[in-house]
């Protein structure tokens, strides 16, 4: 628990910095990253890329996989998740274009495209460090309430309420906002070695409180983490006020 949003942000940032530079990655041993969008994240990639900048952290032997990506959205679209990666991480670091990778909301085979997703993660080993953070109905990337605790990457519908949180992407018009998505599985982001989930803000904290202090549920999907072996939850004193 960290005293405000800055700070959490900072500490998340210091955590991955620190964990890429343990592991040590290069050309045949490479850190696998998993990622996510929404504005929660966005302060720790600002640190990320000024740790990049100042010279202490490269991401040339870092693959990333993203969490999920809108179904429709043209990719050039500002709030595609692909232009989200681009404008607000990728872009200013020395990531191969290659090794980043995000679901094709847009293919025209989309269950193929997921079944691809997920080999490509095996195919590098799987995921060392999986970053999340999650929406207010507890969901984690967008396993919204009632998706199955061991579902794989999919086609998701998004849940009205987060519809209704993400219109302020989309100039809070809701028939603007993508009513589909494709999204890693809770099973997906379980099999990570590591997993480090972001939450902060006072409209967070019952859903927080529904993450560690009641038992596991699908509905809240991202309580299915206390089963994780190694999972760390970042918070702000905000996000505590109901636990
Ligand atoms: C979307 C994303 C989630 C993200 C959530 C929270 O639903 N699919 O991965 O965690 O938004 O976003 P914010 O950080 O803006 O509250």
């Amino acid at each position: 628990i960290l005293d405000d949003y800055d700070s959490a942000s900072e500490w998340a940032a210091k955590y991955v910095r620190n964990r890429i530079k343990e592991f040590n990655p290069g050309p045949d041993k490479p850190f696998v990253l998993g990622l996510p969008t929404g504005s929660t994240p966005i302060g720790m990639y600002k640190k990320l890329i000024q740790f990049h900048k100042e010279g202490q952290l490269s991401f040339e032997h870092v693959i990333t996989f993203n969490m999920d990506e809108y179904v429709g959205l043209a990719v050039e679209h500002p709030e595609s998740y692909h232009s989200y990666m681009w404008d607000n991480f990728f872009k200013h670091i020395n990531i191969k274009p290659e090794h980043a990778h995000i679901l094709d909301g847009n293919a025209t085979d989309l269950v193929a495209e997921c079944d691809r997703f997920e080999e490509e993660i095996k195919k590098v080993g799987g995921v060392e460090l999986f970053i999340g953070g999650i929406g207010p109905d507890g969901h984690i990337a967008f396993n919204e309430p009632g998706s199955s605790l061991s579902s794989r990457t999919r086609i998701k519908s998004l849940a009205v309420d987060t519809i209704l949180a993400n219109a302020k992407f989309f100039g809070n018009d809701i028939s603007k906002v993508p009513k589909a998505a494709l999204t890693v599985g809770v099973g997906t982001v379980m099999d990570a070695r590591e997993v480090m989930i972001v939450i902060t803000g006072a409209h967070k904290s019952f859903a927080l409180y529904k993450a560690v202090e009641e038992g596991v549920s699908h509905m809240w999907t991202v309580s299915a983490f206390q089963y994780h072996k190694k999972c760390t939850i970042v918070c702000d004193e905000d996000a505590t006020l109901e636990l």
